[in-house]
């Protein structure tokens, strides 16, 4: 029966990790998969998500299953912070959000609903964009296509080429769009660049979706979450976001994040939820509890909330100095070329590193990128930074 299954390539990043985890090498560096490390090289579990877990764990809850859709309070929780606590949006009932198993969950369920009311439409993607984005909307049936977006030669955004593709799409056309910190480039458009992107998106009639997996990674929960702001306050009708908890909270394998639609009004809201229910049930029933109780426990209690902002905050400052630091050090290893590094937001960057530049730092160096030349700067630390630095710096000569 399966003698005509080809072997299929392993994922360009998870599959990575597998061959970082299987390398026996002393000293080996994984800047491939985006998890942010602590200075000790651990994915930290954050003080607000400990305090959460000890105080479940001396309860011991039964575990029944959630609503197909999720927690009431994650969800809730999780419109302020996508939206913004004061939304109209929210006021008028018009986000129908449902927690979803990470933000690929989101991803797809949005996909798979979209595919419902706007069956013909086409996905535009930027170039580049996460390697998965092409895997989820094509699985679900969708044609997809390019917006140019990152410009090699400037290691910045293309931005005429940007409004240029998105002018040339047709209207009802799904558009991808990065809400922060855009995997895998570290390259994000300026608050004008986003006004007058909300703009063209509203003249042409295109429906944004909008992936916003490191709110808060760049400059702060409120200022990332600019896009989804602008777009809510357009005026446009519909649009989508699914937000993930994964690196925000530390919560990777808990697979936590959410899907917001929002409608024309609460009726239409309404009736949109049930058929992300229905989305939901067909695929993988019900959402988990655990990860989405932990993030609900420090989202909904002020005290643990700002400690996790602080905590969050600590997270994006180091990244901030390990940019600085990498590029300064590349510099005084005699290739100044990287500044731009500095330059770039969230845990990437594109490091403009070839294939055959990233294939020697794994063979030579046991330090593993991602073959386009994305590196995760969030796994630098002050110990491991001199042996990438070096690294980096000799396949650069
Ligand atoms: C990444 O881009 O490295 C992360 O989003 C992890 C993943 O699932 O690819």
């Amino acid at each position: 029966l399966f003698a005509s299954v080809e072997m299929i390539p392993g994922d360009p990043i998870l599959g990575l990790s597998e061959a970082y985890v299987a390398d026996a090498r002393p000293g080996k560096v994984n800047l491939g998969v985006g998890i942010y490390y602590d200075e000790q090289g651990r994915i930290p579990v954050m003080r607000a998500v400990r305090d959460v877990e000890q105080a479940l764990a001396r309860e011991a809850k039964p575990r029944g299953y959630l609503p197909i859709d999720g927690m009431p309070a994650y969800n809730q929780a999780t419109q302020k912070l996508v939206f913004g606590a004061e939304s109209p949006l929210l006021a008028a009932g018009r986000v129908a959000t449902s927690q979803t198993i990470g933000g690929s969950g989101a991803l797809r369920i949005g996909a798979d609903l979209l595919k419902h009311v706007l069956p013909n439409a086409k996905v535009a993607l930027s170039n580049p964009s996460w390697e998965n984005h092409r895997l989820v909307f094509s699985s679900a049936g969708f044609e997809v296509v390019n917006y140019a977006y990152y410009d090699a030669e400037t290691h910045g955004l293309d931005f005429a080429g940007m409004l240029a593709d998105l002018g040339k799409l047709e209207p009802g056309s799904i558009v991808l769009l990065h809400a922060c910190c855009h995997n895998p480039t570290g390259v994000d458009p300026t608050l004008e660049q986003w006004k007058q992107v909300v703009a063209l998106v509203k003249e042409r009639g295109l429906m944004p979706f909008i992936d916003m997996a490191y709110q808060g990674f760049d400059k702060g929960i409120e200022t990332d979450a600019m896009a989804v702001r602008l777009f809510a306050e357009s005026g446009i009708e519909s649009f989508v976001v699914a937000n993930s908890y994964s690196k925000s909270f530390s919560l990777y394998g808990e697979r936590v994040g959410a899907l917001s639609i929002v409608g024309k009004g609460r009726e239409e809201a309404l009736r949109v939820q049930s058929l992300v229910k229905r989305t939901i049930r067909s695929n993988y029933s019900s959402p988990a509890t655990h990860g989405g109780a932990l993030v609900a426990g420090v989202l909904n209690s002020a005290e643990l909330r700002a400690v996790w902002e602080q905590e969050l905050g600590e997270m994006r400052e180091r990244i901030h100095g390990m940019r600085a630091g990498m590029v300064e050090k590349l510099a005084a290893a005699g290739e100044p070329q990287y500044g731009f590094i500095q330059q770039q937001a969230g845990m990437f960057s594109y490091s403009g590193l070839s294939k055959a530049q990233v294939d020697r730092l794994r063979e030579e160096y046991a330090i593993y990128a991602v073959g386009t030349g994305r590196i995760c700067v969030a796994a630098l630390n002050r110990a491991n930074l001199d042996t990438v630095v070096n690294a980096v710096a000799a396949v650069s000569r």
